[in-house]
């Protein structure tokens, strides 16, 4: 009888961490004007970033009228480039990668948030509205300069 006290108290437990972990999803939604429309994975060889041709040189390409590409790569204890700059009003879609270990790319007071996994390229398209400037974190435990790892976007009029 104690054993299935146990067991429900467990599966109530998970239900609930579950519920909890969704409602976070959900509430952490669309913050000062700017949307995240999706996102997708593709794959790298973590060790040959400087011979590829997203990651070689991380930066923002424009490649539309108000569409833009940013390449972005994660290391212990940075991102790169920073800041990244983009325009006000434009679709931007993030392609980050790591060099060395788990991080992630999170926009701060924003739901743009992704795990970022070497070998790995995270990719999600957010539209900027309006000028702000955001912080940029790192969510995964990294090393002893995780707490320090920051970046910044800026979006420009
Ligand atoms: Cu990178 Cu924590």
């Amino acid at each position: 009888m104690n054993i299935h006290a146990y067991e429900k108290l467990w599966l109530v437990a998970a239900m609930l961490l579950i519920v909890g972990f969704i409602a976070t999803i959900t509430y952490g939604s669309v913050a000062l004007g700017i949307t995240m429309v999706g996102d997708q994975q593709d794959t790298v060889e973590p060790t040959e970033l400087a011979d590829d041709d997203r990651f070689d040189d991380p930066r923002v390409e424009q490649v539309g009228e108000n569409e833009y590409e940013a390449y972005v790569v994660a290391q212990t204890f940075s991102f790169q480039p920073n800041p990244i700059e983009v325009p006000e009003d434009s679709d931007v879609t993030f392609y980050v990668t790591s060099r060395d270990v788990i991080h992630s790319f999170s926009l701060v007071g924003t739901n743009v948030n992704t795990m970022v996994i070497p070998g790995e390229v995270a990719e999600m398209t957010v539209e900027f509205d309006d000028p702000a400037e955001y912080g940029v974190v790192c969510n995964e435990y990294c090393g002893p300069g995780h707490h320090d790892m920051e970046g910044e976007v800026h979006v420009v009029s």
